[in-house]
């Protein structure tokens, strides 16, 4: 008897014990998910409660009535409890900060939402492409410091101060007198000093003009620099390379036009165009002169020429034993020939709608 009496009161105690842990922790609760380990925790097949219920077996036939009767009030306070505090996540306004509702509301059978994947600028798909096919032809890639100095920029280059030739670019300088480089030639002495020909460089990077911009000129460029020197390097050699590279990057045999031009680092310089895509080389376009070239029917697309001797000599390498060829093109133009876009300016717009089309 006094065992009994042990084991019920032992019992009820327990169930008590239940329903006070349960409803503290049911309290803590913060959404449909942490009542689903609730649920489990005390109404699961391993449950708290189910595990109490399982004891009344094992109680004296006498005691399990009132055993019987505590759990059946524990089991419908807990149920009563558990259906309040359901009712309550549902009523709750959905909360955009609430991670964890936001995926108890996530319907798996809803379509995705519709997000674009970002893609790299068409800029740079055509300089990774346009570099790709230089490494194929021996070149090696270096990229061009977006700022430098006077020396590198001007004097290394065949162009002391007070020269004249200084102002075919219109230059960005920085207060401390450096300067925004206006083209990747810039890079030529480094890479030309201390090293031993053969010599096979192509340098990328963006260059900036101080310029009124148009359809075909912009203040920020990217241009590719190309750069060769050996033993017996001459003028064929820089017209068939260029030539081979331009019909490889526009995949057709490119017409390209090449006059006399003047840089001081070259001797003698040339120019190399290209047909304008849009008027086809005509000039016109409905009538209209074209805006793309000017109406020439050509896009000016590179200087070049052969290494001026004091260019080679200002790097330590003897004129009379090496020569070399060297060209700065405008990528952006290059690329405004592929793909028959009229106005350069559409690169630096970041409007989308140009963008998504590459
Ligand atoms: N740096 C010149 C420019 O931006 C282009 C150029 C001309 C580059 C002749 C060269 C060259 O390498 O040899 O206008």
């Amino acid at each position: 008897m006094r065992i009994c009496f042990r084991a019920t009161m032992t019992f009820t105690k327990t169930a008590t014990q239940i329903k006070k842990s349960a409803l503290n922790e049911l309290a803590k609760t913060r959404d449909i998910n942490t009542l689903a380990f609730w649920r489990k925790e005390y109404l699961g097949k391993v449950g708290k409660f189910t595990k109490l219920t399982r004891q009344i077996a094992q109680l004296p036939a006498k005691e399990r009535a009132s055993a019987g009767k505590a759990v059946n009030e524990l089991k419908q306070a807990l149920a009563k409890a558990l259906q309040e505090r359901e009712k309550q996540f549902h009523e709750l306004p959905p909360s955009p900060v609430s991670r964890s509702q936001l995926s108890t509301f996530f319907d798996l059978t809803a379509p995705g939402a519709d997000f674009q994947l970002g893609h790299l600028h068409p800029i740079t798909q055509m300089r990774q492409y346009a570099e790709d096919i230089f490494v194929r032809m021996g070149f090696e890639v270096f990229e061009a410091r977006e700022v430098d100095d006077d020396y590198h920029n001007f004097e290394s280059l065949n162009m002391p101060p007070q020269h004249p030739a200084r102002d075919l670019w219109d230059t960005f300088w920085t207060e401390d007198e450096l300067v925004l480089i206006t083209h990747t030639s810039s890079m030529q002495h480094r890479i030309l000093l201390g090293q031993k020909p053969p010599i096979r460089a192509i340098i990328v990077g963006r260059c900036f003009r101080h310029e009124a911009t148009d359809a075909s000129h912009e203040h920020t460029l990217n241009q590719i620099e190309g750069l060769y020197v050996d033993k017996g390097i001459k003028l064929p050699d820089l017209i068939g390379t260029f030539k081979k590279f331009l019909d490889e990057f526009s995949q057709r045999d490119i017409k390209m036009k090449i006059q006399p031009s003047h840089f001081p680092f070259v001797e003698p310089g040339i120019e190399f165009l290209l047909d304008c895509a849009i008027c086809f080389g005509t000039g016109e376009v409905e009538g209209e002169r074209c805006s793309t070239c000017g109406g020439s029917g050509w896009l000016e697309l590179a200087g070049a020429g052969m290494v001026h001797p004091s260019v080679l000599a200002e790097a330590g390498l003897d004129p009379q034993k090496y020569s070399g060829f060297a060209w700065g093109f405008g990528l952006d133009r290059l690329v405004m020939v592929k793909y028959g876009i009229e106005n350069i300016r559409h690169f630096y717009s970041g409007d989308l709608r140009f963008i998504r089309q590459f």
